[in-house]
This record gives structure tokens, sequence and C-alpha cells, in this order.
């Protein structure tokens, strides 16, 4: 019998299925609520979802669902059963992804243009898995509202890679990305604006940073470049665009600033990073991670900046994860393993029964692990009352028994899930490492390490310098900076003296490109294996 995955977002749980199971069983089964007051007969219309690709409809769909909304994907849940890889949108989801909004910037002072008095900007970190926008007054710099999103291009493709082939592939693929991201911003300038009760048309500056794949769909550019060698980006500089010219339904007049791009896989986020931790003029050396789905690292040497790119892949999302999940409520984001046989010590986002693990809870499995000797330092699963071998002969961690803790489902680590663990922090690690001996610089050199983003924001330190996703540098020099791409952003928004600044410094930043060094494959294999240390 044929079996497909269905992946589930929000939340980002995924399960196997074969071909007689419906959508909305396979959601009853992850313990997500889809409303179906029917009980799945196809009569009450109320268990619509968005489904990617998107199957035919049924009659059932016809009666309940507008033409506009079949044209999107949407479907009845009960109706359908997929034998292909599928994404299924649940838009009466209750739990909310926990998105990172607050960050850190170096100095407390904001840098502000003049000649503004009640006019509001706003400040747009694109990223590949979420959207953060944050409205400011422009004559003070003061925050008045922030809001997220979960990017919706997410169901064409998790990671950046799976995007620029939706995009370069289908039909029409570069335009839907763009669009739907274009609603998203009108979205959550809407939301700001009702949130707060400031005007749209008091909005008249817009700031973008991301990544050069989201600048690419953004502006509706050729990303077919961004996916071969040598990955140049198509436009490296900076922009400046008004609403209008960039698509949007809302805030048409607002003056909109792109930020510069490093190179192809390096974009206006990282130099939103550097220029939020003014990681130019700095004494020190410092070491700045962003472990997304795409890691970048910067190398800071007495404010010479060099950086590079590592694909990590979405393992530290839950994505390649059996049982992983996003940060949201029912995910599991604290293990301990005090006795290596019995349940481990868990805490779940929303104190509710766990239904997956999420990064910081995926890194803390690796760790204890490996403390507890239930794997070996080349990632083996060793034999335990709590390890179960599958008919398959696959060994996996029993991290919740279905029943303990009210969970609906046994979650599962599974050999794989720990192969897939040390293949993304082998990618940061060789990618750091790489940097560090370009440069010249020892580990025992770094002042500072500085860890953005959410998933550097919620890990464990002591776990990832354990399993040696981070460089042994310390614990004390590990400084999570929070959404340091987004006060970047804020910074650009804000000053026309900082655009200048990221514009004089973003061609003066060294990249490394990872794949063409001679002893890529030798450093990497040593950076797979689960233990503090260099390669
Ligand atoms: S559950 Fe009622 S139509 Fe699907």
């Amino acid at each position: 019998m044929c079996e497909a995955i269905l992946v589930f977002e929000p939340s980002g749980l995924r399960i196997s299925v074969d071909e007689t199971t419906s959508v909305l069983d396979a959601a009853r089964m992850l313990g997500l609520y889809i409303s179906s007051e029917c009980g799945g007969r196809g009569t009450c219309g109320k268990c619509q979802v968005v489904m990617q690709p998107m199957p035919k409809p049924s009659e059932a769909d016809l009666s309940h669902i507008s033409g506009e909304d079949i044209g999107q994907g949407v479907r009845l849940a009960c109706e359908h059963c997929v034998n292909k890889d599928t994404h299924v949108i649940v838009r009466q989801a209750a739990a909310t992804t926990k998105i990172l909004l607050e960050g850190v910037s170096k100095g407390t002072k904001w840098e502000v243009d003049e000649g503004y008095s009640e006019e509001k900007g706003i400040a747009v970190d694109l990223g590949t898995t979420t959207i953060v926008a944050y409205l400011m007054n422009l004559a003070d710099g003061v925050q008045i509202g922030q809001a997220a999103m979960l990017n919706p291009q997410i169901v064409y493709g998790e990671d950046v890679m799976s995007r620029i082939t939706y995009a370069t592939r289908e039909d029409k693929g570069s335009l839907t990305l763009k669009s739907v991201v274009l609603a998203s911003f009108d979205d959550l300038v809407r939301t700001l604006s009702e949130s707060t009760g400031v005007d749209i048309d008091s909005i008249v500056r817009m700031s973008v940073v991301g990544n050069p794949a989201m600048h690419h769909l953004l502006l509706g550019l050729d990303v077919g470049p961004l996916g071969r060698a040598p990955y140049d980006p198509v436009i490296k500089e900076s922009l400046n665009t008004n609403g209008t010219v960039l698509g949007l339904d809302t805030a048409r007049d607002s003056q909109v600033y792109i930020a510069p791009n490093i190179a192809g896989f390096v974009g206006g986020d990282t130099a939103a990073f550097i220029l939020s931790q003014r990681l130019d003029e700095t004494d020190e050396i410092i070491l700045g991670i962003d472990i997304g789905t795409n890691g970048e690292i910067v190398l800071s040497v007495h404010g010479n900046l060099h950086c590079c790119s590592a694909a990590a892949g979405s393992a530290f999302e839950g994505a390649t994860i059996k049982h992983g999940m996003r940060g949201q409520e029912g995910a599991i984001e604290y293990l301990r393993i005090e006795e290596a046989t019995e349940a481990p010590e868990i805490s779940v986002i929303g104190d509710v029964p766990p239904k997956g693990l999420c990064g910081s809870g995926i890194v803390d499995t690796v760790a204890q692990l490996r403390s507890s000797d239930l794997v070996t330092t080349g990632g083996r699963l060793q034999e335990s009352e709590r390890v179960e071998i599958s008919p398959k002969g696959e060994r996996s961690y029993i991290v919740v028994e279905k029943g303990e803790r009210g969970s609906e489902r046994r979650i599962l680590f599974t050999q794989k899930d720990v192969r897939q663990v040390q293949l993304a922090k082998g990618a940061i690690l060789t990618g750091a490492s790489f940097l560090m001996a370009d440069s010249g610089i020892e580990v025992s050199e770094v002042d500072r390490l500085l860890l953005a983003g959410a998933f550097g924001n919620y890990i464990d330190p002591t776990s990832a310098l354990a399993i040696g996703l981070l460089p042994p540098v310390g614990i004390d020099k590990v400084i999570p900076v929070g959404n340091a791409a987004g006060e970047g952003a804020k910074k650009m928004l804000l000053s026309s003296k900082m655009r200048s600044l990221i514009e004089q410094i973003v061609p003066e930043v060294r990249y490394l490109e990872l794949a063409t060094q001679e002893r890529f494959a030798e450093v990497f294999a040593r950076s797979t294996i689960l233990q503090s240390g260099m390669p």
C-alpha cells in the first residue's frame, strides 16, 4: 500500500499515512483539533483545511466551499485521503507558534532621522519560517507594536532550497510565492494598525531584511541563480522602492527600503545582525551564529568581518525529525534523563499533553542520550529498556509512552533522528571551524559567541556545547541576542545614517564559500561526532 507524509501547519507535525486514512483522521491521530460536527460524513462543511498539492475537489467540497477557495486549495479534511506527500494548513488551529519577537541591540539610543513628527514606519524581518513586523514611531524610535506570523510560503517548501525548486519548476511558482508573502505583509500591516489604533495612512516607511531567497521572491526576481553554482544573487545592492511598486494593498505610498545581500546564501538579515550588534566596530573577537534552516555565521576580528553559510537543514525546526514539531503548544522544549531506564523529565510548552519535540527539546534529547551513554559519540543508539527495536531493526528512544503525561501517542526519537541532528550540527560546526581557520583564529581567542534567532534563543547552551553544535568557547561566553535581524531592520528603518553605514559595511564582508574548501568532507565528517570540541 502506498504511504505518504502529511505535514500539518502551523504546528509542523507530520505523520505517515496510507491511502485509506483521511486527512481528518490523520489530524486526530496527532491530537490536532479540526472542527468536525458531522463526525466526518462530509455534511457539516466544518473541517475545512488548505491542501497543497490540491486534490481534485469532491462533490461535498463543491457544495460547502466557494469556487475561489476551491482554487486556493481549500478542501474538507474528512473527504480526502492522499497518496502523495501533502501539506495541510489547519486554519482553525487554536495553538500558535512561539515566534521570537524580542532582540537585543548594541547601544541604548536609537539613531533617528529628523523631520518626522507623527509618521510611523514598519521594520520587517522576512524569515524563511516566520515573518515579524515592528511598528515604530519615526520621530523618536519608540516601538508601538509588533506582530508575527508563519511565512505562508512554508507549504511550498520548508527550506530555502525547496522554495527555489518550487519557484523555478512550477508554472507560476515564483508568482505564487511572491503573492502569498505580499498578502502576509498586508495582513501584518492591518493587524498592527488594528491592535494599536494607528492609521495605515500614517505609515510612510518600511524596511525589509531577509535572506537572498526571501529577498528575490519578494521582489519577483529570478531565484534560479541562487540554486546553482556560483550561487550569486541577481542583486546585492540595497533597493529603495515603494508600497505600490512592491505590490502591497496597504501602505502603498510608503517608501520601502530593502537591505543589501552579502552573498548567495547570506542576505540582508545577516547584514541586519551585523548592524544590530555593531560587529563592525568592536575590539573583540566575536563569533555570531544564526541557526535556521540555513545557518549564517559571522566572525568579527576587531571589526573585520568574515562570514559563511552552512546548510543545516530543518532538523532543528523539527521538520526532518520523526516526531518533531515547531515550538508551539504541546512541544517538548526541555528534557532531562536522570535514570536511563526511566521516563525522562520533560517540560512542554503550554503545560499540556506532549505532541512532539521542538528544536530545544531535540538538542536536549541528543545531549541527554549522550550523557547517559544511550548514544555513542558516533551517534549509535544503545540497547536499553527505553530503546526499542522495530521489526525493521530501527532503534528508537522512547521519549514519551502513550498515556504518559496524558499523551495520545508514543513520542519516539529514532536512530535516523540522531543522524539528522548529527548532520545539522555538523554543518554549523564545520562552517564555524573553516571561518575561524581562514581568519587564523583559535577557539580560545573568541571573546563572545552571539546566538541569534529563535533556535539560538531557546536552546540550552549547555546541551548545544555538549554535543558540539557550537565551538567549545565556554558557557559564559555564549550570549543569546534574540531576533537580532529584527533589531537591525529597525535601525535601517529609523536612520538614513544606519542605511548608509550598512551599505558601506556589506561590500567589506569577506564571504567564505564552504563547498569549495578542499578538506570540507573530512572536516564535516569529524564535525558530526557528538562531543564537545573542534573537528
Ligand atoms: S467533518 Fe463534517 S464535513 Fe468534514
